[in-house]
């Protein structure tokens, strides 16, 4: 209780000594490396989400309902400040699913009244994330011996024996990432129409760098047995850049597509993230949750220490997942929890993420990779095939239904050190245990 205390007042401390410019922002601006910062307003989503109005609303009712009081508490927390950067001679960019302002053009004297403009805000360096970089590639020919086969992690979560049930008809997946390979024979007759491309602004899906393709296939593929949930359909939108980088402006006009595109995703794949302990993306996750969207994204891939969990899947109220091999042991590379001042467990789940077979950048072509974002997309598929069986399940109810079925593989002393929670399970490697999707739709 002392640790926490103390931990809260040194926050506080930092608060008001960094003032309302952040000290790295002034560094980077005045060496000319930086002209862009994120203008930070108090998160209005407390709010929203204690709306009675939101409450007694479901379906589109609720989404739009929700979208018009997020759009009016941000425009009018943000609107006392646009006068002042126009002024200062700054461009900017208002966003809603975070009560952020992306102010453009910065110069050292203007940050110079930028630090006093009245209210409570901060202006800070913005955040980027990125594609882990433990992720191996090499492309494969598969052999016509082997075309048609199941891939080993869509057999180890047991989506076949599902596929008795659903194979995900009726439900939606967005990845959020490098863009999806739209001509792929594997995904190009599920997609479902809706894409957002805050970097490069092109008309529709693509993707330069295979990241994002891979991720999709995952899910949904409806080739050589890539995807988990083959009758799914996609939309997608390329919050990260050719490198496989985003920025909080991206990803923030993705979350905000989530809400806004028809039709709305059941479930959100990112298999991206960095730094650990970080809330920058709370506001938007939370607003998802409030639209009945599941969120599901990597844990990161600095494991196998404890405490090596990445943001956002490090975080509350979300689906973090880890990467679990072929013998269905945890990933060395994997992060594993606890996560936060409160031991939180994470992560949540595990899915396999070793050497997958997954969709590549041309029309048939598949490449292997590894790492936690092609764990993630294994649950997201899950995901869609629960949510196909039942559209009616609550984000709490597909969780419980998740950790019910789950496999829980034998679990290292190295790993029952990063924190149990009672027994062996659930554990901060394999969360609740690795999803076992045939017998959580009673398979
Ligand atoms: C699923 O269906 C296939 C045939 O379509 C059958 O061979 C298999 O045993 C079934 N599995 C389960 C778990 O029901
Ligand atoms: C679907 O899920 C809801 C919510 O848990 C439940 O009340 C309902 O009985 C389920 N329907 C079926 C057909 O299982």
């Amino acid at each position: 209780m002392k640790h926490i205390l103390l931990l809260v007042l040194v926050t506080q401390v930092t608060f008001c000594l960094s003032g309302r410019v952040d000290p790295l922002l002034q560094q980077s601006v005045k060496s000319g490396h930086v002209t862009e910062a994120i203008l930070q307003l108090p998160q209005i989503i407390q709010q929203v989400k204690s709306s009675p109005v939101l409450a007694s609303l479901t379906g589109d009712a609720r989404v739009s309902t929700l979208i018009t009081m997020l759009k009016g508490l941000t425009s009018a927390a943000q609107a006392p400040y646009l006068p002042q950067l126009e002024a200062l001679g700054l461009t900017y960019e208002q966003y809603w699913a975070s009560n952020i302002i992306l102010v453009k053009g910065l110069t050292p004297e203007a940050l110079f009244y930028l630090g006093d403009l009245g209210g409570d805000y901060e202006l800070r360096v913005q955040k980027t994330v990125s594609i882990s970089p433990a992720t191996k590639v090499h492309e494969e020919i598969v052999p016509s011996h082997k075309q048609g086969i199941i891939q080993w992690g869509v057999n180890q979560i047991r989506a076949p024996a599902a596929w008795n049930v659903t194979r995900g008809e009726g439900t939606v997946a967005c990845v959020i990432d490098t863009g999806v390979h739209l001509p792929h024979i594997a995904l190009s007759s599920n997609y479902a129409g809706g894409w957002a491309d805050p970097y490069y602004s092109t008309m529709g899906p693509t993707d330069n760098h295979g990241h994002g393709t891979h991720c999709m296939g995952t899910i949904l593929g409806i080739v050589n047995g890539v995807g988990v949930a083959p009758g799914a359909q996609w939309i997608a939108c390329r919050g990260l850049d050719n490198e496989g980088s985003g920025t909080e402006a991206a990803l923030t006009t993705c979350a905000q597509f989530v809400l806004t595109n028809d039709p709305r995703p059941n479930v959100v794949s990112c298999s991206w993230g960095g730094g650990s302990d970080d809330g920058w993306y709370g506001s938007q996750v939370a607003a998802w949750r409030l639209a009945n969207i599941i969120p599901v994204f990597a844990i990161g891939n600095s494991g196998a220490a404890c405490r090596t969990g990445n943001s956002p899947g490090d975080q509350p109220d979300l689906i973090g997942v880890g990467a679990t091999t072929t013998l269905d042991a945890m990933a060395t590379f994997s992060s594993r929890g606890a996560a936060g001042p409160m031991g939180m467990l994470k992560p949540d789940f595990s899915a396999p993420g070793e050497n997958i077979l997954s969709c590549g950048t041309a029309i048939n072509n598949y490449v292997t990779m590894s790492g936690t974002s092609m764990a993630t997309p294994h649950v997201a598929g899950a995901i869609c095939l629960i949510l196909s069986a039942n559209s009616s399940m609550t984000y709490d109810e597909v969780y419980d239904l998740l950790g019910e079925s789950a496999a829980r593989p034998y679990v290292t002393p190295a790993d029952k050190n990063c924190g149990l929670y009672g027994g062996d399970y659930p554990n901060n490697a394999f969360g609740w245990g690795r999803i076992d999707v045939g017998r959580a739709l009673g398979k």
